[in-house]
């Protein structure tokens, strides 16, 4: 389940300002993307067609750019992120079952936040600790070695933080 998303006057604003000072500058569609993943932490299309009607560049074009680089979200994220990494050293020591017990544990798919907005959850690809495979991370940090057993306690535990 998504967090409803909604465009404050203040974000807007902000918004507005960095598409006019980078609007003449030459390729500004990247950072003006940059920006507004900063200020609202995703590009929703309500925020594709702000930038749309402020830049002339169409919500397709806009739309396949947030959709082809993995900087840049559709969604708004949970406050905590855990990923598990489906890396093939990782998938071949049963990171999908994981995953898959993960997905049932917390009631949603890869890709959805908890009712609650505390977690997301993301399918990754390999982030260097295959030594350790497999892996999930919790934000910023990761566990290696993980089973069904470990993923559902550090899970536990970081709602307890
Ligand atoms: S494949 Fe999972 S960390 Fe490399």
């Amino acid at each position: 389940m998504s967090k409803k998303f909604y465009i404050s006057d203040e974000n807007k604003e902000e918004l507005l300002k960095e598409i006019n000072s980078r609007l003449k500058l030459p390729g500004p569609l990247m950072p003006i993307l940059h920006e507004a993943q900063r200020i609202f932490g995703c590009i929703p299309v309500e925020v594709q067609k702000l930038v749309s009607k402020n830049t002339d560049i169409s919500v397709a074009e806009i739309n396949g750019v947030v959709t082809f680089y993995s900087s840049f979200t559709l969604h708004p994220k949970g406050e905590h992120i855990i990923g598990i990494c489906l890396g093939t050293p990782c998938y071949v020591r049963g990171s999908q079952t994981i995953l898959d017990a993960v997905k049932a544990d917390l009631g949603i798919d890869v890709g959805e936040n908890t009712e609650d907005g505390f977690f997301s959850l993301e399918a990754i690809r390999c982030i260097g600790t295959c030594g350790m495979a497999p892996v999930m991370s919790i934000d910023e940090e990761v566990y290696g070695e993980i089973d069904v057993t470990k993923a559902k306690r550090l899970i536990k535990e970081a709602r307890k933080k």
